[in-house]
């Protein structure tokens, strides 16, 4: 095959070719995870070249340099012109190749890494190797033959489970399942390759006949499959992830594999492959996976900021947030002091992480060893002195700044120097806090989400005074513990809560006028959303907002809102989803939402105390009016510098609050729906109820004049 100078963007060689012995082997070098560029494309072919043409070479093997096999296609070349060889050319190139070729796997081998190696004679593993087909994540299918070679290894019930749910496996499985052919244990992918290499070689010349065929060519497993199967999962596709476009593609491909030879399956999967490449979810989706790692750039914090050492951590509050933020730092393998003056308190919380860890065990996520472990990391204390010597304060008391004033001047006057001091308040003014200390530059805020040993989100919120270096070393920490740390400035509700407040108010203004919440839910929920607003609000529980809008009351907040019904649900015991009964009402040990006249009566005494005569509210009201004003607040947000861009608008609200993934965050989709005709339904909203929630940000009327949203 004619190939391309084997170049990469950079102008380096991203794959060599150098002979060891009678091994051949081809090398990878392509940082940071070896994507499968153009230039790694063109490369792969040159380099195969050059082993088939060595006479001396009687085998070659494919390895990678540094910290992984390839992690698969180049994304960032996704919805640009195909650029020649195209990586199913490389595949067809290597599975045609007349000699054996092994694949040795380090690090991930994914994607369209997975897909090269699947394409090689023979795959050897490293202990710690994991190998996948990530492709669903980003809206896609795999399109260089994995759905056609893997179910042809694995047999498809497993291939469908591997390809839907995108998870790798371990080396060992992938031994026991058939994707590889050995675990090797050794320094390098080459040693463990030429090991293996040579030991083909060996059982060729003994055999007297070629030992291998490639993949393509098998039938293995892929013969008496289930008739069922393939209805079986689109049926469950359907039930458990029906807005998704690809999974459904994925089971055609697989389909595919069982009922069409080798060339026509590869065919199908192109063409289906092409559909998705085509969708709008999968620019959403790969619009998220580059969020999620650009958020870790904080413009403005020099990258060379110096880091302090977070080695021991402590959680003053053994409440709900408190216990989920220990978990936090023990799954990290961090020790942490879990404070609370309460021992019953203490109790509870050591009792929750247990049942916690112990549930996670059951189902095979952790073992046995692993929960004992992690719990010898969380150590319960009454003492607030304990918490002297650690590096990293977390705050998680009472909502209340009275409350929070009191805990930062006693963590001022206990903790060490260099200590970091963390509140976990969701909506009160850090500065504030941090006045309450005599190192107000030592201080930030940490905003979990709950379940905060489950939500992803952390918003790092720096206060007046913070320095780069704590910033730095929160953002770092938040990476450390498998958060995306989401850097955003002071105010009140900070991001990701005051863009939900404003939706919460048109919810309730949607409701007000004669919707009802199950509709507001079942409108969010068909957008994507994993729940409705009201549905949310009892599983955070109605006394949280209740005791915020208390607050701001007594604070005499001129835009704190007069009581509504959310409170009278509050003061009636309706906290929600943990007392049985919120907006909704739930039986015994359930979560689903169920409808309850006692609130319909509750909200109709709201409306008719106000005069409003309800009316019939269309969805696509509630549609708009939900979302653009969200969109609103979100460009006020950049507008005021509390959000430095809007890619970090979109990881919030993905990480934090179930964006539907796969339209790539609110900023993102709301570029989709269309910026003009968002302004131009603000703006009409504004005209009819004169309220600042619709008062359209200059920064949205900008980007709806241009068309796009910038950066
Ligand atoms: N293409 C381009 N860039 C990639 C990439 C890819 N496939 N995978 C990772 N990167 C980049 C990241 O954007 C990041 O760049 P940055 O430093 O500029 O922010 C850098 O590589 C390091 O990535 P991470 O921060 O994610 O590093 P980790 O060590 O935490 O994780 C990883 C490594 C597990 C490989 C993770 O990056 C990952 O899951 N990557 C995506 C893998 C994937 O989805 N592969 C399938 C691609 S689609 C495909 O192959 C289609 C084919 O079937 C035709």
């Amino acid at each position: 095959m004619a190939s391309p100078a084997p170049t990469d963007a950079a102008g380096g060689l991203p794959v060599t070719y150098e002979r060891h012995g009678r091994i051949g082997v081809i090398t990878v070098d392509h940082p940071p995870v070896n994507a499968v560029s153009q230039g790694v494309r063109g490369g792969l072919v040159a380099a195969l070249d050059e082993g088939l043409a060595d006479l001396a070479a009687e085998a070659l093997l494919l390895v990678c340099a540094g910290r992984t096999f390839m992690a698969g296609a180049d994304i960032r070349e996704f919805g640009k012109a195909p650029a020649p060889p195209t990586l199913p050319e490389v595949v067809a190139w290597l599975d045609a190749a007349g000699k054996p070729v092994t694949a040795a796997i380090h690090g991930t081998a994914l994607g369209g890494g997975l897909e090269i190696a699947l394409a090689c004679h023979f795959r050897v593993a490293l202990p710690g190797a994991r190998l996948g087909l990530p492709e669903v994540k980003l809206g896609l299918l795999p399109g260089a033959g994995g759905t056609q070679r893997l179910p042809r290894l694995v047999g498809p019930e497993k291939a469908l489970d591997m390809i839907l749910s995108g998870d790798p496996v371990g080396a060992e499985e992938a031994l026991a399942i058939g994707l590889v052919d050995a675990v090797e244990d050794a320094d390098t992918p080459l040693e463990a390759g030429l090991r293996a290499a040579e030991r083909l070689l060996d059982r060729r010349r003994l055999a007297g006949r070629d030992v291998l065929v490639p993949v393509s060519a098998r039938s293995g497993r892929i013969t008496g499959t289930d008739p069922a199967l393939f209805a079986r999962r689109r049926a469950e596709l359907a039930a458990k992830t029906p807005h998704l476009f690809s999974p459904h593609r994925i089971v055609d491909a697989v389909e595919a594999a069982v009922t069409l030879p080798f060339a026509d399956g590869t065919a199908r999967e192109r063409a289906l492959f092409l559909e998705c490449m085509a969708s709008p979810q999968r620019a959403g989706l790969i619009h998220a996976f580059f969020a999620e790692r650009e958020v870790a750039k904080v413009p403005g914090l020099p990258t060379e900021a110096p880091l302090r050492t977070i080695g021991r951590t402590a959680v003053v509050g053994a409440g709900t947030m408190g216990t989920g933020i220990a978990m936090c730092f023990a799954n990290a393998g961090l020790p942490v002091l879990l404070q609370d003056s309460s021992t019953d308190a203490l109790a509870r919380a050591t009792a929750t992480i247990r049942r916690n860890y112990e549930t996670t065990a059951r189902k095979g996520r952790l073992t046995m060893e692993q929960v004992e472990g992690r719990m010898a990391l969380i150590r319960p204390t009454p003492s607030l002195d304990d918490v002297a010597g650690a590096d990293l304060v977390v705050e998680a008391a009472f909502e209340s700044m009275d409350v929070k004033r009191a805990v930062f001047r006693s963590l001022d006057a206990i903790c060490k120097p260099g200590a970091i001091l963390a509140t976990n308040t969701s909506t009160l003014d850090i500065d504030a806090i941090a006045q309450a200390t005599t190192r107000p530059d030592d201080v930030l805020g940490l905003h979990f989400f709950s379940p905060a040993q489950v939500m992803r989100l952390l918003e790092v919120v720096r206060g007046a005074g913070t320095s780069d270096t704590v910033l730095a070393t929160a953002m770092a920490l938040a990476r450390k513990i498998g958060k995306v740390g989401v850097a955003v400035g002071n105010c009140h509700g900070f991001v990701g809560n005051r863009i939900l407040h404003q939706r919460g108010c048109e919810a309730m203004a949607l409701v007000g006028e004669g919707a009802s919440p199950q509709q507001v839910d079942r409108v969010l929920t068909e957008f994507g959303f994993p729940l409705g607003h009201f549905a949310m609000t009892d599983l955070a529980g109605l006394d949280v907002g209740w005791r915020i809008r208390q607050e701001r009351r007594k604070a005499g907040d001129p835009e704190a809102e007069a009581p509504d019904w959310l409170d009278v649900l509050a003061e009636r015991g309706r906290h929600g989803q943990k007392t049985g009964a919120g907006v909704y009402r739930y039986e015994a040990g359930s979560r689903v939402p169920l409808p309850d006249p006692e609130v319909d009566s509750v909200i109709a005494e709201d409306r008719r105390r106000r005069g409003i005569t309800p009316r019939i509210v269309a969805d696509e009201d509630v549609r708009e009016r939900c979302l653009y004003v969200m969109v609103n607040e979100a460009a006020k947000i950049l507008d005021e510098g509390v959000a430095a861009r809007p890619v970090d608008i979109d990881a919030i609200w993905l990480h934090g609050y179930g964006f539907p993934s796969w339209r790539g965050g609110l900023l993102f989709w709301a570029g989709q729906e269309g910026l003009r005709r968002i302004a131009a339904a603000v703006e009409r909203h504004a005209r009819r109820t004169g309220s600042p929630r619709w008062q359209p940000s200059p920064r949205l009327l900008r980007w709806a004049e241009a068309g796009s949203i910038p950066g």
